[in-house]
Protein backbone atom coordinates (compact mmCIF):
# COMPACT_ATOMS: atom_id res chain seq x y z
CA UNK A 1 0.00 0.00 0.00
CA UNK A 2 1.47 3.15 -1.22
CA UNK A 3 0.70 5.12 2.13
CA UNK A 4 0.09 3.33 5.40
CA UNK A 5 0.28 3.83 9.13
CA UNK A 6 0.38 1.25 11.87
CA UNK A 7 1.49 0.49 15.66
CA UNK A 8 4.65 -0.31 16.95
CA UNK A 9 8.60 -0.24 16.87
CA UNK A 10 9.96 0.74 13.63
CA UNK A 11 13.34 -1.07 14.73
CA UNK A 12 11.51 -4.43 13.87
CA UNK A 13 10.08 -4.15 10.48
CA UNK A 14 11.62 -5.82 7.23
CA UNK A 15 11.58 -2.66 5.03
CA UNK A 16 14.61 -0.88 2.74
CA UNK A 17 14.71 1.68 5.00
CA UNK A 18 13.77 2.79 8.13
CA UNK A 19 14.29 6.96 9.33
CA UNK A 20 15.97 7.57 12.23
CA UNK A 21 15.07 10.66 14.47
CA UNK A 22 18.24 11.55 15.26
CA UNK A 23 20.37 14.70 16.51
CA UNK A 24 22.99 16.50 14.84
CA UNK A 25 25.57 14.68 16.20
CA UNK A 26 24.55 11.24 14.27
CA UNK A 27 26.16 8.98 17.91
CA UNK A 28 22.90 8.19 19.05
CA UNK A 29 20.66 9.11 21.90
CA UNK A 30 17.35 8.29 23.46
CA UNK A 31 13.65 8.04 21.83
CA UNK A 32 13.36 6.09 18.30
CA UNK A 33 17.11 7.11 18.09
CA UNK A 34 18.69 5.04 21.02
CA UNK A 35 15.83 2.23 20.19
CA UNK A 36 18.04 2.18 16.50
CA UNK A 37 21.35 1.91 17.69
CA UNK A 38 20.63 -0.74 20.37
CA UNK A 39 19.03 -2.83 17.28
CA UNK A 40 21.76 -2.13 14.54
CA UNK A 41 24.22 -2.60 17.25
CA UNK A 42 27.84 -0.79 17.58
CA UNK A 43 28.61 -1.13 14.14
CA UNK A 44 26.05 1.85 13.71
CA UNK A 45 27.65 4.36 15.83
CA UNK A 46 31.18 3.32 14.64
CA UNK A 47 29.72 4.44 11.04
CA UNK A 48 27.86 7.23 11.33
CA UNK A 49 30.67 9.19 13.71
CA UNK A 50 32.96 9.30 10.23
CA UNK A 51 29.78 10.66 8.46
CA UNK A 52 30.52 14.20 10.09
CA UNK A 53 27.13 14.75 11.20
CA UNK A 54 24.14 16.45 9.90
CA UNK A 55 22.52 20.16 9.93
CA UNK A 56 18.27 20.24 10.79
CA UNK A 57 16.49 19.42 8.45
CA UNK A 58 19.11 16.79 6.36
CA UNK A 59 19.25 13.41 5.98
CA UNK A 60 22.38 11.14 5.63
CA UNK A 61 22.42 7.17 5.10
CA UNK A 62 24.06 4.51 6.86
CA UNK A 63 23.44 0.50 6.60
CA UNK A 64 21.44 -1.44 8.78
CA UNK A 65 23.69 -3.62 9.98
CA UNK A 66 21.54 -5.85 12.83
CA UNK A 67 18.82 -4.20 12.06
CA UNK A 68 16.07 -6.38 9.61
CA UNK A 69 15.97 -2.99 7.56
CA UNK A 70 18.67 -2.91 5.05
CA UNK A 71 19.33 1.13 5.98
CA UNK A 72 18.98 3.62 8.04
CA UNK A 73 17.66 7.20 6.98
CA UNK A 74 18.92 9.86 9.63
CA UNK A 75 17.45 12.79 9.66
CA UNK A 76 17.67 15.57 11.95
CA UNK A 77 14.62 17.21 13.42
CA UNK A 78 13.81 20.77 14.94
CA UNK A 79 13.27 21.45 18.65
CA UNK A 80 9.68 22.90 18.83
CA UNK A 81 10.32 26.61 19.87
CA UNK A 82 6.56 28.18 19.44
CA UNK A 83 6.61 27.94 15.82
CA UNK A 84 8.31 31.34 14.73
CA UNK A 85 11.88 29.43 13.82
CA UNK A 86 10.78 28.26 10.71
CA UNK A 87 9.96 24.58 12.43
CA UNK A 88 7.59 23.60 10.01
CA UNK A 89 9.66 24.17 6.67
CA UNK A 90 12.65 21.95 8.84
CA UNK A 91 9.62 19.41 9.39
CA UNK A 92 8.85 19.02 6.24
CA UNK A 93 12.61 19.49 4.43
CA UNK A 94 13.51 16.15 6.83
CA UNK A 95 10.58 14.10 5.24
CA UNK A 96 11.37 15.55 1.59
CA UNK A 97 14.90 14.83 1.76
CA UNK A 98 14.86 11.22 3.47
CA UNK A 99 12.30 10.68 0.57
CA UNK A 100 14.95 11.80 -2.01
CA UNK A 101 17.74 9.75 -0.69
CA UNK A 102 15.57 6.47 -0.38
CA UNK A 103 14.27 6.96 -3.67
CA UNK A 104 18.22 8.00 -5.01
CA UNK A 105 19.35 4.58 -3.33
CA UNK A 106 16.64 2.51 -4.95
CA UNK A 107 14.58 1.73 -2.33
CA UNK A 108 11.02 0.55 -2.66
CA UNK A 109 9.80 0.67 1.04
CA UNK A 110 10.93 2.90 3.93
CA UNK A 111 9.14 3.37 7.72
CA UNK A 112 8.93 6.70 9.38
CA UNK A 113 8.32 7.48 12.93
CA UNK A 114 6.85 10.70 13.94
CA UNK A 115 9.82 12.94 13.45
CA UNK A 116 10.71 16.00 16.32
CA UNK A 117 7.10 14.60 17.77
CA UNK A 118 8.95 13.07 21.17
CA UNK A 119 12.06 14.60 22.60
CA UNK A 120 11.66 17.48 20.18
CA UNK A 121 8.27 18.40 21.87
CA UNK A 122 6.58 19.14 18.30
CA UNK A 123 3.13 19.16 18.35
CA UNK A 124 1.98 15.93 17.79
CA UNK A 125 -1.17 17.06 15.54
CA UNK A 126 0.61 19.77 13.91
CA UNK A 127 4.05 16.71 13.16
CA UNK A 128 1.68 14.57 11.55
CA UNK A 129 -0.02 16.98 9.29
CA UNK A 130 3.42 17.80 7.90
CA UNK A 131 4.65 13.87 8.00
CA UNK A 132 1.03 13.18 5.58
CA UNK A 133 1.77 16.30 3.44
CA UNK A 134 5.28 15.69 2.69
CA UNK A 135 4.46 12.12 2.14
CA UNK A 136 1.41 12.64 0.04
CA UNK A 137 3.43 14.96 -2.33
CA UNK A 138 6.32 12.49 -2.69
CA UNK A 139 3.88 9.63 -3.79
CA UNK A 140 1.88 11.51 -6.52
CA UNK A 141 4.80 11.60 -8.34
CA UNK A 142 7.22 8.36 -6.86
CA UNK A 143 6.19 4.32 -6.86
CA UNK A 144 6.69 3.53 -3.28
CA UNK A 145 5.65 1.81 -0.24
CA UNK A 146 5.99 4.30 2.80
CA UNK A 147 4.38 3.78 6.32
CA UNK A 148 4.05 6.48 9.13
CA UNK A 149 5.01 4.03 12.95
CA UNK A 150 2.99 5.21 15.40
CA UNK A 151 4.94 3.77 18.72
CA UNK A 152 2.41 5.28 21.12
CA UNK A 153 -1.38 5.75 20.06
CA UNK A 154 -1.05 9.05 22.37
CA UNK A 155 1.06 10.30 19.90
CA UNK A 156 -1.65 9.98 17.47
CA UNK A 157 -3.64 13.20 17.47
CA UNK A 158 -6.19 12.98 14.69
CA UNK A 159 -8.78 15.95 14.45
CA UNK A 160 -11.03 16.07 17.78
CA UNK A 161 -13.78 17.38 16.14
CA UNK A 162 -13.60 14.49 13.73
CA UNK A 163 -13.16 11.92 16.11
CA UNK A 164 -16.55 12.97 18.30
CA UNK A 165 -18.69 13.45 14.69
CA UNK A 166 -17.81 9.77 14.40
CA UNK A 167 -18.39 8.95 17.89
CA UNK A 168 -21.84 10.49 17.81
CA UNK A 169 -22.40 8.83 14.20
CA UNK A 170 -21.47 5.27 15.24
CA UNK A 171 -23.94 5.75 18.57
CA UNK A 172 -26.65 6.86 16.30
CA UNK A 173 -26.04 3.72 14.17
CA UNK A 174 -25.85 1.23 16.98
CA UNK A 175 -29.00 2.58 19.05
CA UNK A 176 -31.22 3.07 15.82
CA UNK A 177 -33.50 -0.20 14.85
CA UNK A 178 -30.69 -2.18 12.61
CA UNK A 179 -31.51 -0.78 8.49
CA UNK A 180 -31.46 -4.61 7.95
CA UNK A 181 -32.58 -6.44 11.42
CA UNK A 182 -30.80 -10.41 11.46
CA UNK A 183 -34.48 -11.88 11.81
CA UNK A 184 -35.67 -9.96 8.46
CA UNK A 185 -32.56 -10.39 7.09
CA UNK A 186 -32.33 -13.84 7.16
CA UNK A 187 -35.99 -14.03 6.19
CA UNK A 188 -35.21 -11.84 3.28
CA UNK A 189 -32.33 -14.28 2.29
CA UNK A 190 -34.33 -17.17 2.14
CA UNK A 191 -36.59 -15.67 -0.08
CA UNK A 192 -33.85 -14.58 -2.23
CA UNK A 193 -32.10 -17.70 -1.95
CA UNK A 194 -35.57 -20.14 -2.90
CA UNK A 195 -36.01 -17.98 -6.90
CA UNK A 196 -38.82 -18.45 -8.71
CA UNK A 197 -38.60 -22.00 -10.61
CA UNK A 198 -38.50 -23.40 -7.29
CA UNK A 199 -40.98 -21.74 -5.80
CA UNK A 200 -44.74 -23.18 -6.71
CA UNK A 201 -47.09 -20.82 -7.97
CA UNK A 202 -49.19 -18.14 -6.02
CA UNK A 203 -47.67 -17.52 -2.29
CA UNK A 204 -47.07 -21.57 -1.57
CA UNK A 205 -43.49 -22.58 0.63
CA UNK A 206 -40.76 -22.64 -1.51
CA UNK A 207 -39.89 -26.54 -1.85
CA UNK A 208 -36.25 -26.22 -1.73
CA UNK A 209 -33.83 -23.68 -1.91
CA UNK A 210 -31.95 -23.44 -5.61
CA UNK A 211 -28.85 -24.60 -4.87
CA UNK A 212 -30.44 -27.90 -2.71
CA UNK A 213 -31.56 -30.95 -5.44
CA UNK A 214 -34.98 -32.31 -4.98
CA UNK A 215 -35.78 -35.35 -3.52
CA UNK A 216 -37.73 -37.55 -6.00
CA UNK A 217 -41.28 -36.74 -4.07
CA UNK A 218 -40.29 -33.24 -3.59
CA UNK A 219 -39.31 -32.67 -7.57
CA UNK A 220 -42.82 -34.76 -8.42
CA UNK A 221 -45.13 -32.30 -6.19
CA UNK A 222 -43.68 -29.29 -7.59
CA UNK A 223 -43.67 -30.07 -11.20
CA UNK A 224 -46.98 -31.81 -11.02
CA UNK A 225 -46.94 -31.86 -14.79
CA UNK A 226 -44.33 -34.82 -14.28
CA UNK A 227 -45.92 -37.06 -12.31
CA UNK A 228 -43.18 -39.62 -11.85
CA UNK A 229 -39.78 -39.94 -10.72
CA UNK A 230 -38.45 -41.31 -14.20
CA UNK A 231 -39.26 -37.25 -15.31
CA UNK A 232 -36.41 -36.55 -12.38
CA UNK A 233 -33.77 -36.82 -14.94
CA UNK A 234 -35.77 -34.26 -17.44
CA UNK A 235 -36.15 -31.87 -14.59
CA UNK A 236 -32.49 -32.04 -13.42
CA UNK A 237 -31.04 -31.74 -17.28
CA UNK A 238 -33.73 -28.69 -17.27
CA UNK A 239 -32.25 -27.53 -14.42
CA UNK A 240 -29.05 -27.29 -15.24
CA UNK A 241 -29.23 -25.96 -18.65
CA UNK A 242 -31.07 -23.19 -17.00
CA UNK A 243 -28.07 -22.62 -14.40
CA UNK A 244 -25.33 -22.58 -17.28
CA UNK A 245 -27.65 -19.94 -19.06
CA UNK A 246 -27.42 -17.82 -15.76
CA UNK A 247 -23.61 -17.87 -15.51
CA UNK A 248 -23.23 -17.11 -18.99
CA UNK A 249 -25.37 -13.59 -18.23
CA UNK A 250 -23.85 -12.67 -15.21
CA UNK A 251 -24.03 -8.98 -15.26
CA UNK A 252 -21.12 -6.97 -15.14
CA UNK A 253 -18.19 -8.06 -12.62
CA UNK A 254 -16.10 -5.32 -10.05
CA UNK A 255 -13.21 -5.05 -12.26
CA UNK A 256 -15.58 -4.20 -15.42
CA UNK A 257 -17.88 -1.62 -13.14
CA UNK A 258 -14.51 -0.41 -11.85
CA UNK A 259 -13.41 0.31 -15.54
CA UNK A 260 -16.84 1.33 -16.72
CA UNK A 261 -16.93 4.20 -13.84
CA UNK A 262 -13.45 5.20 -14.78
CA UNK A 263 -14.51 6.03 -18.11
CA UNK A 264 -17.74 7.47 -17.26
CA UNK A 265 -15.63 9.86 -14.78
CA UNK A 266 -13.18 10.80 -17.51
CA UNK A 267 -10.03 10.03 -14.89
CA UNK A 268 -6.79 8.72 -15.77
CA UNK A 269 -5.98 4.93 -14.12
CA UNK A 270 -3.31 6.45 -13.09
CA UNK A 271 -4.91 9.02 -10.93
CA UNK A 272 -7.53 6.64 -10.29
CA UNK A 273 -5.39 4.14 -8.66
CA UNK A 274 -3.07 6.67 -6.62
CA UNK A 275 -6.42 8.53 -4.82
CA UNK A 276 -7.14 4.88 -3.88
CA UNK A 277 -3.28 4.47 -2.35
CA UNK A 278 -3.33 1.28 -4.36
CA UNK A 279 -0.35 0.54 -6.13
CA UNK A 280 0.19 0.30 -10.28
CA UNK A 281 0.90 -3.34 -9.95
CA UNK A 282 -1.87 -4.52 -7.96
CA UNK A 283 -4.13 -2.35 -10.22
CA UNK A 284 -2.76 -3.91 -13.65
CA UNK A 285 -4.15 -7.32 -12.32
CA UNK A 286 -7.47 -5.95 -11.50
CA UNK A 287 -7.35 -4.27 -14.53
CA UNK A 288 -6.48 -7.85 -16.79
CA UNK A 289 -8.92 -9.92 -15.00
CA UNK A 290 -12.40 -9.17 -15.20
CA UNK A 291 -13.39 -11.76 -12.48
CA UNK A 292 -10.60 -10.19 -10.02
CA UNK A 293 -12.20 -10.33 -6.52
CA UNK A 294 -10.90 -7.53 -4.61
CA UNK A 295 -10.52 -7.27 -0.43
CA UNK A 296 -12.92 -5.15 1.10
CA UNK A 297 -11.07 -2.27 1.87
CA UNK A 298 -9.47 -2.47 -1.37
CA UNK A 299 -13.23 -2.43 -3.30
CA UNK A 300 -14.11 0.73 -0.75
CA UNK A 301 -10.88 2.52 -2.10
CA UNK A 302 -12.32 2.61 -5.05
CA UNK A 303 -15.33 4.14 -4.42
CA UNK A 304 -13.66 6.54 -2.38
CA UNK A 305 -11.00 7.26 -4.97
CA UNK A 306 -14.39 7.78 -7.77
CA UNK A 307 -16.25 10.03 -5.02
CA UNK A 308 -18.55 7.55 -5.74
CA UNK A 309 -22.23 8.57 -3.87
CA UNK A 310 -23.63 6.17 -1.24
CA UNK A 311 -25.82 4.26 -3.36
CA UNK A 312 -23.26 3.43 -6.00
CA UNK A 313 -20.37 2.78 -3.83
CA UNK A 314 -22.78 0.47 -2.14
CA UNK A 315 -23.63 -0.80 -5.96
CA UNK A 316 -19.67 -1.74 -6.93
CA UNK A 317 -19.13 -3.13 -3.26
CA UNK A 318 -22.06 -5.43 -3.92
CA UNK A 319 -20.00 -6.63 -6.97
CA UNK A 320 -16.92 -7.83 -4.82
CA UNK A 321 -19.41 -9.70 -2.69
CA UNK A 322 -19.40 -7.02 -0.06
CA UNK A 323 -21.98 -4.63 1.77
CA UNK A 324 -22.08 -1.78 4.40
CA UNK A 325 -23.66 -3.07 7.92
CA UNK A 326 -24.29 -0.60 10.77
CA UNK A 327 -22.94 -3.82 13.01
CA UNK A 328 -18.97 -2.89 12.56
CA UNK A 329 -17.07 0.05 13.05
CA UNK A 330 -15.32 -0.26 9.86
CA UNK A 331 -18.52 -0.37 7.93
CA UNK A 332 -20.04 2.86 10.04
CA UNK A 333 -17.02 4.91 9.56
CA UNK A 334 -17.33 4.61 5.48
CA UNK A 335 -20.42 5.07 5.49
CA UNK A 336 -20.18 8.51 7.67
CA UNK A 337 -17.56 9.57 5.23
CA UNK A 338 -19.51 8.33 2.26
CA UNK A 339 -22.58 9.97 3.20
CA UNK A 340 -20.63 13.60 4.07
CA UNK A 341 -19.38 13.35 0.97
CA UNK A 342 -16.07 13.45 2.28
CA UNK A 343 -13.79 11.33 -0.11
CA UNK A 344 -9.93 12.31 1.47
CA UNK A 345 -9.29 8.69 1.67
CA UNK A 346 -5.96 9.31 4.13
CA UNK A 347 -7.84 10.99 6.85
CA UNK A 348 -10.51 8.19 5.77
CA UNK A 349 -7.62 6.12 6.76
CA UNK A 350 -6.83 8.52 10.13
CA UNK A 351 -10.22 7.48 11.39
CA UNK A 352 -10.12 4.25 10.56
CA UNK A 353 -6.28 3.77 12.46
CA UNK A 354 -8.24 6.00 15.60
CA UNK A 355 -10.48 3.00 15.88
CA UNK A 356 -7.86 0.14 15.00
CA UNK A 357 -9.53 -0.74 11.58
CA UNK A 358 -8.18 -1.69 8.68
CA UNK A 359 -6.80 1.11 6.08
CA UNK A 360 -8.02 1.77 2.79
CA UNK A 361 -5.90 0.56 0.23
CA UNK A 362 -3.66 -1.94 -1.36
CA UNK A 363 -0.81 -3.35 -2.89
N1 LIG B 1 9.60 2.99 16.92
C1 LIG B 1 8.85 3.96 16.35
N2 LIG B 1 8.65 5.17 16.88
C2 LIG B 1 9.25 5.43 18.06
C3 LIG B 1 10.08 4.48 18.73
C4 LIG B 1 10.23 3.22 18.09
N3 LIG B 1 10.99 2.24 18.63
N4 LIG B 1 10.52 5.03 19.89
C5 LIG B 1 9.98 6.27 19.95
N5 LIG B 1 9.23 6.51 18.87
C6 LIG B 1 8.45 7.69 18.50
C7 LIG B 1 8.04 8.60 19.64
O1 LIG B 1 6.86 8.09 20.27
C8 LIG B 1 7.77 9.89 18.89
O2 LIG B 1 6.45 9.89 18.38
O3 LIG B 1 9.27 8.51 17.69
C9 LIG B 1 8.76 9.84 17.70
C10 LIG B 1 9.94 10.81 17.83
O4 LIG B 1 10.34 10.84 19.20
P1 LIG B 1 11.92 10.92 19.60
O5 LIG B 1 12.55 9.62 19.40
O6 LIG B 1 11.99 11.54 20.97
O7 LIG B 1 12.58 11.92 18.53
P2 LIG B 1 12.48 13.51 18.42
O8 LIG B 1 11.26 14.05 19.07
O9 LIG B 1 12.71 13.80 16.98
O10 LIG B 1 13.73 13.99 19.29
C11 LIG B 1 15.01 13.67 18.79
O11 LIG B 1 15.67 12.76 20.89
O12 LIG B 1 16.33 10.59 21.12
C12 LIG B 1 16.79 11.88 21.00
O13 LIG B 1 18.91 11.63 19.89
C13 LIG B 1 17.56 12.05 19.72
O14 LIG B 1 18.31 14.21 20.30
C14 LIG B 1 17.39 13.51 19.49
C15 LIG B 1 15.99 13.78 19.95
Amino acid sequence: MPFSMLQGDITTLKVDAIVNAANSSLLGGGGVDGAIHRAAGPALREYCAGLGGCRVGQAKGSPGFDLPAKWVIHTVGPIWQGGSQNEAALLAACYRNALALAAESGCSSVAFPLISAGAYGYPKDQALAIAKQEILAFLAKHEMDVTLVIYDKSSFQPSRSLISELTAYWERCSSAAPTFPREAGLAASVAVLSTPDTQETTNKKPCFSSHSRPSAKQAATCNGALGHADNLAEADNCRSSELEARLHSLDESFSQMLLRKIDEKGVSDAACYKRANVDRKLFSKIRSDPNYRPSKPTAIAFAVALELPLPEARELLMKAGFALSHSNKFDVIIEYFLSTGNYDIYQINEALFAFDQALLGAG
